[in-house]
């Protein structure tokens, strides 16, 4: 299986401003069955443009290929590939029908490419970021995301404010990882070194047996 590859600092975009396409994706999320249940426009907005921007900062502290687990309608993947478009942004989504959807904007965001797999199932080591937004409770994220990361990189989880802190830091610490922020709206888990023998378990088997 192919990793990632580096982009070229070159690499253009066509005449197409960020917004204009943020707003196109914005309303086919909102138009195609199933992507999402939010129907109101103001609150999809919100939550899956406005928060995926709000992690922005956060993930351009590390340079190199980034990974958006479960990525669903494309969030965060999309508004951080058409904000970085230096980074190869990958979009790693377990179902079919989704991916259908998801790979309609690789012509406009040249830095955008779409996996139909499962994070349990993917070459480990060769991102430098996994994002991760309501995929799965943080301690099974933060499992599911960490393999994919190599020494050094690290793993940014949207949480909601019941988000257990604790329990995520347990997690990291068996798969060479650790903990290094927690913020309101956000977890920054550090890997500190290779996936250690083990990991990733078993498709499913994170969920049937948390780590913490
Ligand atoms: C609740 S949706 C969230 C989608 C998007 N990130 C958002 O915030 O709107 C979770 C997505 O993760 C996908 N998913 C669940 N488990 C996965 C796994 N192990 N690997 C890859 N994708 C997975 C599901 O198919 C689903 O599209």
């Amino acid at each position: 299986m192919k990793g990632p590859s580096r982009i070229a600092s070159s690499s253009s975009f066509p005449v197409t401003s960020t917004s204009d396409l943020l707003d196109r994706w914005l309303t086919a999320v909102l138009e195609t069955p199933g992507l999402t249940a939010l129907r109101d426009p103001g609150e999809a907005r919100r939550v899956l443009l406005d928060d995926a921007l709000a992690g922005l900062e956060l993930v351009r502290r590390f340079e190199g290929p980034i990974v958006d687990v479960g990525s669903g309608g494309g969030t965060p993947g999309i508004p951080l590939a058409a904000s970085l478009p230096n980074s190869e942004v990958t979009l790693l989504e377990a179902e079919r029908r989704k991916t259908g959807f998801l790979e309609q904007w690789t012509d406009e965001l040249p830095n955008l490419r779409v996996i139909w797999g499962r994070a349990e199932s993917q070459v480990t080591d060769c991102y430098k970021v996994a994002v991760a937004k309501a995929l799965a409770q943080p301690p099974v994220a933060a499992e599911w995301c960490l393999p994919l990361v190599e020494e050094g990189g690290a793993v940014i989880l949207w949480i909601g404010p019941s988000a257990d802190a604790d329990a995520v830091s347990l997690v990291a610490a068996k798969i060479a990882g650790e903990l290094q922020e927690s913020m309101p709206g956000f977890l920054v888990l550090r890997k500190t070194g290779p996936t250690p023998p083990g990991f990733p378990r078993r498709p499913g088997v994170a969920k049937k047996r948390p780590l913490a």
